[in-house]
Formats: C-alpha cells, sequence, structure tokens
C-alpha cells in the first residue's frame, strides 16, 4: 500500500489523544506534539534501527517496553513516555552506556548521552561505572587518525550505528560495518581496515 493510502491512527500520548500520520513512529508523533523522549541510535532521516533502547514507552496492557523509534502506533493504543517504569528503564540505558565509556575517554562538548542524561536526571551509576570501567579499560579501540580528513575515537562509540546505516543508505557507500561480538563488538572501516587505508570517502554525515 502507498504511504499515501494509509490511513491516519489516532491513540492516547501521556493522556492526550493524537492522530498519527501514514507511516508515523510513536517517536515522531510524540516529537511533533513536543514531548521530548531520550534518543541516541535514532536520526531523523535514518532507518530506524532500535538497537540502544533509550526510547523505551510504556503501553498499556504489553508486558515488555516499546523501543518508540520503531514502533508503529495502532488505534486506540495507549502509551506513557514518562510513565516512572518508562523513565527508569531509559535512565537504566543511559547510565549502562556511561558505565561503559572508559575513564580515559573525554567526552565532547556536544555528547547526546551526557544531554540525555542531563536532560532526565540521570547521574551515573557508581557501581555500574566501577564495573564497566575495569571492561572498558580492557576493550580499549583507541583513536583512528589515519584518515588526513578526520579521526574517530572508538572509545566513544555506543555503536549506535547511526554511521554504518547513514554510510550505507545515504551515502550509498557501504564502507562502515559492525564487527565482532559481545564486548569485543565495534565499528570497522571495510576489513577492519584504518579508515585512511578503507574506501572511506569522508563524507562526514552528521549522525
Ligand atoms: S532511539 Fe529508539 S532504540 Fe535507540
Amino acid at each position: 500500500m502507498n504511504q499515501n493510502d494509509m490511513p491516519t491512527v489516532d491513540f492516547s500520548l501521556d493522556g492526550q489523544p493524537v492522530q498519527a500520520l501514514p507511516g508515523e513512529t510513536v517517536w515522531e508523533v510524540a516529537q511533533r506534539h513536543g514531548v521530548a523522549i531520550p534518543h541516541l541510535c535514532h536520526q531523523p532521516g535514518l532507518r530506524p534501527a532500535g538497537n540502544c533502547r533509550a526510547c523505551v514507552v510504556e503501553v498499556e496492557g504489553e508486558r515488555v517496553l516499546a523501543a518508540s523509534c520503531c514502533r508503529a502506533p495502532q488505534p486506540g493504543m495507549v502509551v506513557h513516555t514518562h510513565s516512572p517504569r518508562a523513565q527508569r528503564a531509559q535512565r537504566t540505558v543511559l547510565q549502562l552506556l556511561q558505565a561503559d565509556a572508559p575513564a580515559t575517554t573525554a567526552l565532547r562538548h556536544d555528547s547526546e548521552l551526557q544531554h540525555w542524561a542531563t536532560a532526565t536526571g540521570t547521574p551515573q551509576h557508581p557501581g555500574l561505572k566501577a564495573r564497566g570501567a575495569v571492561q572498558a579499560e580492557a576493550a580499549q579501540r583507541g583513536t583512528d587518525a589515519s584518515h588526513p580528513a578526520m579521526s574517530v575515537n572508538l572509545d566513544a562509540c555506543i555503536q549506535c550505528t547511526r554511521c554504518v546505516r547513514a554510510c550505507r543508505e545515504t551515502q550509498g557507500n557501504d564502507v562502515l560495518g559492525l564487527a565482532f561480538r559481545g564486548g569485543h563488538a565495534q565499528i570497522v572501516f571495510d576489513q577492519n581496515d584504518p579508515m585512511g587505508d578503507s574506501t572511506c570517502v569522508a563524507c562526514a554525515p552528521t549522525t
């Protein structure tokens, strides 16, 4: 069905009746109504991946929380973006990601993780931070400064895969990928080549 032929969807968002336009996600409807939901792996213009879970919301009658960035509204659905359960989960995700950053990693002044931690009043969890620091230091990936035009600090990477999707789906270049597993997973250029030796064209998408 063409997206223009799809019907609008009436549902409830934080107690207010709202209408989703064809193809809109819960996150997009919230955004349009000025409701801020934390989000890290989602970037308007990129295909939603739903991998960070910072945007989870509570849907009445559903057992598990839903990632709002990739959840399509259903007629009559009742969504709570800031219920205690949703907020607890959103903050836990932020704390886990904060804990994963090595202590030696300087956060960028425009760190989105830090922005959402501040906006949601989420302090670093001392216990998580202590445990995460040990693992993070062990898995240090460092900075790839091999490219003449830009560098990448892989220690600050939260593997949101926005760069992968931008490279593949927006730029159509398919240089970036997510390699390895678990704590060793990391963004790589081509076959894990130094960025400067890879086929990267330094388009530097602002993701
Ligand atoms: S922003 Fe929705 S899962 Fe990451």
